[in-house]
Formats: structure tokens, C-alpha cells, sequence
């Protein structure tokens, strides 16, 4: 995966981070606010860990609402809220032993240890449950509230006083003691409530750990009292006096206090033991008689904890070594494709349902029509060139995208009347030609809007959340406008009720549509008339303009009229560029051929002659824009100078009033947005803890002093840095001044 990331040019990296913190933000909500997981947590992981590669290849992609930044999912209704005294924070993930090293070396280098000095940390198993936090005030319990967000969560107290692992009362506690830990349900318990609920016609839980949310978040602390959970302490927030000065004595702590503790609880020293004992829990896991995702390593010294301090939602002192993602093998039933909104032609793989990872999965990804074949998009070889066939036995990965793969094909259990997969060179949906450009290895159906499939997407698109968002006019409603005919275009929504008001109240007894909801669509229609310009380039669907190439566009021109008539102006470069393309790849294919090297630079050049220069300089305007690349550049000179397509966001914009954009203001931190440096020996704190405390306050921090920089924080030895900022008049403080300055001092 991470090479895959490395050959990303910014503006799909962008449109990758804006599609992660998507799904993400979906799975998050799935699984903590509905119970309902759409993603194995392997999925989870691997689309987590893909952002986080991302994000540290592109450091200056990463979204205000990063998924990193996130942890859990908002608080559901119905329950009353409890700010969190000290946040609930989340785990980074280890995946394998180098993932471990990684943290520990880490460590040890934040903290500026030498080799010499030893270093010990807890392992212990991660239980598969949900986090509570339960307050104590003068030895009693008096409040309990789950996660949330990690600030705030919900009260969920009378339910936990149902538990039988929770004390209601413990003695000689400090005055003020959060406990935190996990409820969960046993396997056994698991089971006997979902016959339970199965006999009673009621809902049954996928796992156990949906039995416990779904438990834990009673309404009716009755139902919860009837629910068998259970709870390991492992953590606490605020605390009126420590438990200890060591993760390790801190849960013997709590173990003497009456919480149950995990027995598989050890301290270990070097990585090797980590790694043994996680080898340990991962061989009795299945006797265990409860769920358990990986082992958790904590640092055991609290002090040293502290200096560690934390990232956004996760603590640099510990980790949890996630133990591998599942496999199943089944049978592959049918290969349908499916069109998209850009008119790729995707195959799916139908399966014999099977259960992975605890979800029943009964489609898997085949992504195109090479990896059928057992070419990746680079034309490397996988899964050892096995192509995939109709009747497959195949193993199936839940992991890295939303819809499973096919990780293997068992070609002792081909049967011999299956043949190879024939993709298809006509789009299904409408019959058009489906191409496959050079370098392309999608094909895609040629139809545009007269392809219903294409038509449909598009407009589910542009309702969509990031686009128009229109309240009360969703996925299904446009496709049944599409359907009736009401919809074919983005247009005809403005048109609507011009058009039908007085006949879309016929769709009353349908879908619940009545007189007063067709009113209200009409003004929620309205009230989008009036759309900020990135919304706009969002919603109108191009290929490769996501969310962020859309806002970086509407930054960039500013107004709707200067966007479209610098993309106009640049059509001819556009297609100069593309005949560029072309012949390089063709020079350099007759230069292999030949035995010489290549006339890249000449080849490109013939291409673009004869092309204006203003059309050349609103060209490399639009590549010149921070994000985008040739490539959406393209996209959209394309999109713009196709007739039928120009026509029908001519219609549309006609109809609309396009918001300037605004740029937004940042405030915070007195070193909010300013760059600084740090030099020479800094004596409180290491040069990573420096650089990870001027982050966090918003401060932008550099390895060499120039014009830009705003402040240098200079310790003792500092040398041509120093005098560097005082030629170029920048602001210079020593280390105690930094301190005071950002209130640590
Ligand atoms: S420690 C400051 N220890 O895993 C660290 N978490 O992926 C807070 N979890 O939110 C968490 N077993 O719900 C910790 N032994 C354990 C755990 C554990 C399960 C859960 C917990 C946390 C999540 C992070």
C-alpha cells in the first residue's frame, strides 16, 4: 500500500484523503452510534492506516476533519451528555513486529534515552467491547458515560449500575476517581441472548461486541439488567491523588479496589517479550470465552508517560498490536458489472455468503478487468497470475477498501467447464461502446448522459451530503424522479416545481409523499438556489475532482465567470497536453524498440506548437493551482468542451446563484499558524517533544530559519541559525521564554 502512496501526485492524494475521511466518518457512525459495523475492523484498520501513510506522505493534505483527529463517533440521542473531565482517547495500531519496534525505538528516541537505559511496558489483551468511564466521588459511583467522541459522551449510568463487575462503592479510593475500561459479553452469554432474542422474534446481534453496545445503550436500564455484560478496568481519567506511579501497579491498584482486571496482564522490558507474550494471548485467544482484537502495550512509568504526552486522539506511550484480518474461502457464483457515474464499468464478484471477520459478506471487488486476470493497475503480477473465473473457489480478504477482495483463487477446485471471464466491450446499462483508454485499466461506457446508469449516479452525486445537499431529496428520491421522468439533469431539479408542483402531489400514498413534503421540497429546493461555487464544481460530478480539488479550484478563481472562462481559454493546451502525452508514450515505446534513447522533450514540444499563449497561460494557471495537477486539469477543460455536457451545466448554472468563496480565519495560540524553529540544546524537553508541542498549538515548525519564519528558540550552543533569524530581523527566544510563551513554564 505504501508504495502505492508514493506514486500519488498531491491532487489524488487530496481526492484519496477526502474519499477516506468519507468513509471513515460512515464506518464511525456505524459502529458507534447504530451498532450496526458496515466494516470488518480489519477494513477499519486499513483504511485508517492508509490515511495516516497518506497524511504523513502529504502532511500539508491533511484535512480539518481528519479521520485521525477523530475518535469514535457522536453521541446518539436520548441519552443526556456528560463532558468528559480528561478525554477518552483512542490507540495507534501496531500490525506487525516491525510496526512494535517502530514504537519503541520511537520512544526512546522522544525521550533521549541511551542504550543503556531500560525501559518497561505492560501487555495486555484488547478486549473487543466498548470504553466506559466510571466517576467515583468520595468512594461512590455517581456517574458513568461511554465514549462518544472522546470529549463528550453519554450518561449511561443507571445501566452501569446494572453490572455486576462495576462497584457501586469501593473504599479507601481517592476523593475523585474516573476508572476506565471496557463492558463486555462473553461468548457464552452471547449466544444464550441471541437464542433468546431469536425465539422472541427480536433483533439478533452480529457479534458480541454489538451485543454489548447495543446492551449498554438501553433506554430501559431494566433490559440492560437482563443482559449478562461484564467489565475489565485498564485506564482512569481524573484523579484527586495518583493510583500509582506505574501502568503496572495501577492496575494492581484497581484490581485491590474491586475492579476486575485482566489476568493476562504482564510487564514486559525489551520488544522481544512484547512479542512473545502477544504470541501467547494470540494462541489461547479462542479458549479466552470472550472477543479480543490484539494485545495493548502501554509504557509502564507514569512519568515518562507524561513527557510522552499525545497525538490528536491517540497517546505516543502506548499502542495496540492488532492481531491479522480474516480470511474465508467460498464459492464465486456470478461476475455482474456494475457502471458508475464517470461510466467506468466495475465487476463485482457475487459470492456464496460467507462469514468474515464476523460479517457475512456475499459480494467482493474485482476493480477491472486486469485484475481479473491477475494484473494489478501497474501491470504487476498477482496472486501468482491466477485469473478469476465464474465458479471459482476463492478466498476472500476483508481489508484496505469498503468492499472485499479476492486475495486467491484454488485452481485445484476450478471446475473444468469454467472459462476464461470475457469482460464486456458494450456498456450494460445502455449499449454504447465501453473503451479502454492507452494507460487506462478501466473501461468505461461511452454513453454520458444517455446512459441511464451514468445519468443516475450523476444525480445521486449531486444531491449528495458534500454537494447540494438537499434535505428531503436523497439517493432514492432523484433515481425515482429519474424514473418518472421528472429529473434527467442537475436542471430539472430547479425546474421541478415549475414543471410539476401541482402533479408531484400525485406522489402522495408513494414513497409518503404528500402535499406538505412536496412543499417542503420545493423550499428546500429553493434555499440551494442560492450554492457556494465549491459545492457547485463538487456536485458536477467530473471525473477526479473531489471534494478538495473542487474547493481548491473555487479558492483559486474565486468566482464561477473567472473559472469558466480561464477553462476555456485553456481547451486548446488541454488538448495539446494530451496529444503530448500520447506521443512521449509512443516515442518512448519506438525509442525501446529502437535501442535509443528517448526525445521526450522534443516530442512534447511539437505537440504543443502552434498553441496560443494565452491559451497556454490559463493552462499553466490551472496546473499551477496548489492540488491540482494535469490531470484534473484535464478532466475539466474536457468536461467544459463537451458540447452536450457544457450545455447542461449551462442549463444549471443559469438557474443558480453562485457564492464568491470566503476564506476562512484562523485564531488561536499566540503561536497559532506562525513557523517556528528551534536550535541548539534544548534542556526541558527533547527536539521532537519541541516540535510535537508547537503542533499542537497550532504552530507550523521548520528545520531551517528563513524569511518566513516567525519565532527561533534558541538553547545554548545554538550557532549559524541564530545568527541567520538576526540578519533576516527574526524574533529569537531561549527555552524558558518558549515556555512562558505557550503557558508550560
Ligand atoms: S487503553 C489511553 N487498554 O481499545 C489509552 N484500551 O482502540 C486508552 N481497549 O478506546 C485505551 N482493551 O475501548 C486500552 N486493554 C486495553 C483495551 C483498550 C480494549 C479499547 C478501548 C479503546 C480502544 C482503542
Amino acid at each position: 500500500m505504501s508504495d502505492e502512496i508514493w506514486k500519488l501526485g498531491p491532487s489524488e492524494a487530496r481526492a484519496r484523503l477526502a474519499e477516506l475521511a468519507r468513509v471513515l466518518s460512515a464506518a464511525n457512525d456505524a459502529y458507534h452510534r447504530d451498532d450496526a459495523p458496515d466494516l470488518s475492523d480489519a477494513d477499519y484498520d486499513a483504511l485508517k492506516r492508509e490515511n495516516a501513510a497518506l497524511e504523513a506522505a502529504f502532511p500539508e493534505l491533511k484535512r480539518d476533519d481528519s479521520p485521525s483527529e477523530q475518535v469514535g463517533a457522536p453521541i446518539s440521542d436520548g441519552f443526556s451528555k456528560v463532558t468528559h473531565a480528561e478525554r477518552m482517547l483512542s490507540l495507534g495500531n501496531a500490525f506487525d513486529a516491525d510496526d512494535v519496534a517502530e514504537f519503541t525505538r520511537f520512544i526512546r528516541n522522544f525521550l533521549g534515552l541511551t542504550a543503556a537505559e531500560q525501559l518497561a511496558f505492560t501487555a495486555e489483551p484488547k478486549i473487543d467491547g466498548l470504553s466506559l468511564s466510571l466517576r467515583y466521588e468520595h468512594g461512590k459511583l455517581v456517574q458513568a458515560a461511554t465514549r462518544g467522541d472522546g470529549s463528550v459522551g453519554e450518561n449511561v449510568t443507571a445501566n452501569a449500575r446494572t453490572i455486576i463487575d462495576i462497584p457501586q462503592v469501593v473504599e479507601n479510593a481517592p476523593e475523585i476517581m474516573e476508572i476506565r475500561g471496557e463492558v463486555y459479553m462473553s461468548h457464552a452469554d452471547f449466544q444464550a441472548l441471541n437464542a433468546r432474542q431469536e425465539a422472541s422474534n427480536a433483533k439478533v446481534f452480529a457479534n458480541p461486541r454489538n451485543a454489548a453496545a447495543g446492551s449498554l445503550r438501553q433506554l430501559d436500564a431494566e433490559i440492560t439488567r437482563a443482559r449478562p455484560l461484564r467489565f475489565f478496568a485498564y485506564a482512569w481519567g481524573e484523579l484527586s491523588a495518583p493510583l500509582a506511579d506505574t501502568q503496572f501497579g495501577a492496575i494492581e491498584r484497581m484490581k485491590a479496589l474491586g475492579f476486575q482486571t485482566n489476568p493476562l496482564t504482564r510487564l514486559c522490558t525489551a520488544t522481544d517479550e512484547l512479542l512473545s507474550h502477544y504470541a501467547e494471548i494470540e494462541q489461547g485467544r479462542a479458549d479466552l470465552g470472550y472477543d479480543i482484537d490484539g494485545v495493548v502495550y502501554k509504557l509502564n512509568d507514569l512519568d515518562l508517560q507524561r513527557r510522552l504526552g499525545m497525538r490528536a486522539t491517540t497517546p505516543r506511550w502506548a499502542i495496540a498490536h492488532k492481531f491479522p484480518a480474516e480470511l474465508a474461502w467460498t464459492w464465486l457464483e456470478a461476475i455482474d458489472i456494475q457502471v458508475g457515474r464517470t461510466g467506468a464499468l466495475s465487476p463485482v464478484a457475487r459470492l456464496q455468503p460467507v462469514t468474515v471477520g464476523g460479517v457475512v459478506v456475499s459480494n467482493a471487488t474485482l476493480h477491472n478487468e486486469d485484475y481479473i486476470n491477475g494484473l494489478d493497475s501497474k501491470g504487476q503480477v498477482i496472486r501468482d497470475g491466477k485469473d478469476i473465473r465464474v465458479g471459482d473457489w476463492v478466498q476472500v480478504y476483508r481489508a484496505g477498501d469498503v468492499i472485499p477482495k479476492i486475495a486467491d483463487v484454488d485452481l485445484a477446485k476450478r471446475p473444468e467447464a469454467a472459462t476464461k471471464y470475457v469482460f464486456p466491450d458494450a456498456c450494460p446499462e445502455c449499449g454504447s461502446d465501453a473503451l479502454r483508454e492507452e494507460g487506462d485499466a478501466v473501461r468505461r461506457c461511452t454513453g454520458g448522459l444517455i446512459c441511464p446508469a451514468q445519468a443516475v449516479e450523476k444525480l445521486k452525486h449531486f444531491v449528495s451530503r458534500a454537494a447540494f445537499d438537499i434535505e428531503g431529496l436523497g439517493a432514492k428520491q432523484v433515481e425515482q424522479f429519474y424514473l418518472d421522468g421528472w429529473v434527467k439533469e442537475p436542471a430539472d431539479i430547479f425546474r421541478l416545481q415549475e414543471r410539476y408542483g401541482s402533479g408531484m402531489q400525485q406522489l402522495k400514498n408513494r414513497d409518503g409523499w404528500g402535499a406538505k413534503s412536496a412543499e417542503k421540497l420545493f423550499q428546500a429546493i429553493e434555499d440551494k438556489r442560492e450554492i457556494e461555487m465549491r459545492r457547485l464544481i463538487f456536485g458536477l460530478g467530473i471525473r477526479h475532482i473531489g471534494e478538495v480539488a473542487a474547493g481548491d479550484l473555487a479558492k483559486h478563481f474565486g468566482s464561477w465567470s473567472a473559472l469558466v472562462a480561464r477553462v476555456d481559454a485553456a481547451r486548446p493546451a488541454g488538448a495539446a497536453e494530451r496529444r503530448a502525452e500520447e506521443a512521449v508514450m509512443a516515442e518512448r515505446r519506438r525509442a525501446a524498440e529502437e535501442g535509443r534513447r528517448a526525445q521526450i522533450a522534443a516530442t512534447r514540444e511539437a505537440a504543443w506548437h502552434g498553441v496560443a499563449s494565452e491559451a497556454r497561460a490559463a493552462w499553466d494557471e490551472i496546473t499551477g493551482i496548489d492540488g491540482i495537477g494535469a490531470t484534473v486539469a484535464m478532466a475539466l477543460v474536457t468536461t467544459f468542451g463537451q458540447s452536450a455536457e457544457r450545455a447542461s451545466i449551462d442549463r444549471l448554472t443559469d438557474m443558480l446563484t453562485i457564492k464568491e468563496e470566503v476564506v476562512a480565519d484562523a485564531s488561536g495560540s499566540p503561536v497559532a499558524g506562525k513557523t517556528v524553529v528551534f536550535t541548539g540544546s534544548l534542556e526541558k524537553m527533547t527536539r521532537a517533544e519541541a516540535k510535537a508541542q508547537a503542533e499542537r498549538l497550532g504552530a507550523k515548525f521548520s528545520g531551517s530559519v528563513s524569511a518566513k519564519t516567525d519565532l527561533l528558540v534558541a538553547g545554548p550552543g545554538a550557532g549559524s541559525k541564530a545568527k541567520k533569524a538576526a540578519d533576516l530581523g527574526v524574533e529569537t527566544i531561549d527555552e524558558d521564554a518558549w515556555l512562558a510563551l505557550i503557558g508550560d513554564g
